[in-house]
């Protein structure tokens, strides 16, 4: 995490110290790089750089509007998976034919706006879901461009919410089920099956699930025989959040990558997000009161589980680290916790932490991917603020929400 770091014992972002933002704006608000989210993704496409991938940045890792426009300038399409994404990202600059829409549910209403946009590839998740794609499309008088969802049952080592490439997930269709669909693709007359597409779970950290994968396109291209105009490998790269996560190598993958496209002479399409934006953030929040437990103290914040879900979900570890450094020892363990009315609203125990008062700052880290779109108004708590740095300069991008609007819903 080069862009968030210490100098001596201050936190910075960037060129500015997390403490001159706090004596400017309330907490808590999520703080995040702009040279972080540029350079990761600068460094993700140089990876496949022989393949010359559409990155299509998954909208739901982090769905700001102003992140989306520092994306689109680097060239990035997006993946999304809602109307309400689809439409956020068109109006961030994205044009239509970089967009993928993938998705086990979605309405009618949205397969009619993704075809009127004209988007790249709509991934069906689903034969029924095909039968009414092609339905709209008719009525629009319109051939849509489609891409069929694998599911290559592939247990890819995460945790087990957020897999998504095994058979009892609901996610994509079986091998078996993909190749008949694509053999009798011909009847659905106003579809076009341009790409097979693939995702097989997120915070994946080996490579060899996604190469597992390469084996199992391969297989049914050569059974089907179709030469798919795009082949969507989704995203899952993780990224180490903690000192004991190994960091994924996707130099091997890439090469096998660049292999198999030449291959089958196919346009490669990414789709990462946390890989993208999960290490350019921070969550900055106050301790609001010290308070002494049975057998440790606990840091009660204000920032809660609503503002950021991760841990309460997943079980996900986040360091919580201070915004000034003391160098002073705190007597004991401590945990810091959220004000939620929920036991689960706890963040991090330590044995040992530096000293600690209340009213001091600390920060959440690695937030930027499924922070912010993941928060709510639960307890009816307005949400937080998000700013970001570039260099010296301070913007902010969300406005923390008004009460107010939440009071007559
Ligand atoms: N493509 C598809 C079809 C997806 O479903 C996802 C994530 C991605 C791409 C992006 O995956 P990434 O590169 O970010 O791993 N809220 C959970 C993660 C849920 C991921 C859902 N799908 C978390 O905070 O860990």
């Amino acid at each position: 995490m080069s862009y968030v770091r210490y100098k001596n014992n201050d936190l910075f972002v960037e060129n500015v110290s997390v403490k001159k933002i706090v004596s400017k704006f309330n907490t808590p608000f999520y703080l995040y790089s702009e040279g972080g989210v540029i350079q990761n993704y600068k460094s993700f496409l140089n990876n496949f750089k022989k393949s010359r991938p559409l990155i299509c940045f998954s909208v739901k890792a982090n769905s700001n509007i102003q992140i989306l426009k520092i994306l689109k300038k680097m060239g990035s399409g997006a993946d999304v998976v809602s109307g309400g994404e689809l439409l956020k990202a068109i109006k961030s600059g994205i044009k239509p034919n970089k967009i993928v829409f993938s998705g086990v549910g979605k309405t009618e209403e949205e397969i009619r706006l993704a075809i009127k946009k004209n988007i790249l590839l709509i991934n069906v998740e689903s034969e029924n879901e095909a039968i009414l794609i092609n339905k709209v499309a008719g009525k629009l008088k319109k051939k849509t461009s489609i891409g069929i969802r694998l599911n290559p049952d592939i247990n890819a080592p995460t945790h087990k919410k957020i897999s998504t490439g095994k058979a009892e997930d609901k996610f994509g269709l079986s091998k078996t089920s993909l190749i008949s669909f694509c053999l009798n693709s011909k009847k659905l007359r106003n579809l076009r099956l341009n790409a097979i597409s693939v995702h097989i779970g997120s915070q994946i950290l080996s490579e060899n699930p996604f190469k597992k994968t390469l084996r199992v396109l391969e297989e049914i291209i050569k059974k089907t025989k179709i030469n798919f105009k795009f082949v969507d490998l989704g995203g899952g790269f993780g990224i180490t959040y903690k000192k004991s996560d190994r960091k994924i190598n996707l130099k091997n993958y890439s090469n096998l990558v660049e292999k198999f496209r030449r291959k089958y002479n196919c346009n490669i399409i990414f789709e990462p997000g946390r890989a993208i934006v999960g290490d350019t953030a921070i969550l900055v929040t106050k301790v609001q009161y010290l308070k002494k437990g049975s057998n440790k103290t606990f840091a009660i914040l204000n920032a809660g589980m609503n503002d950021f879900m991760r841990i309460a979900l997943y079980d996900a570890v986040h360091n919580i680290i201070p915004v000034v450094k003391n160098n002073k020892k705190n007597k004991g363990p401590l945990e810091f916790v959220g004000p939620i009315c929920e036991t689960t609203c706890k963040f991090i125990k330590y044995n040992k932490y530096q000293k600690l008062n209340q009213s001091d700052y600390v920060a959440i880290s690695d937030v930027g991917a499924y922070g912010a779109s993941l928060s709510s108004n639960y307890n009816t708590k307005p949400l937080i603020a998000e700013i970001i740095i570039n260099k010296t300069k301070v913007r902010v991008i969300r406005k923390k929400q008004d009460i107010k609007s939440l009071l007559n819903q």
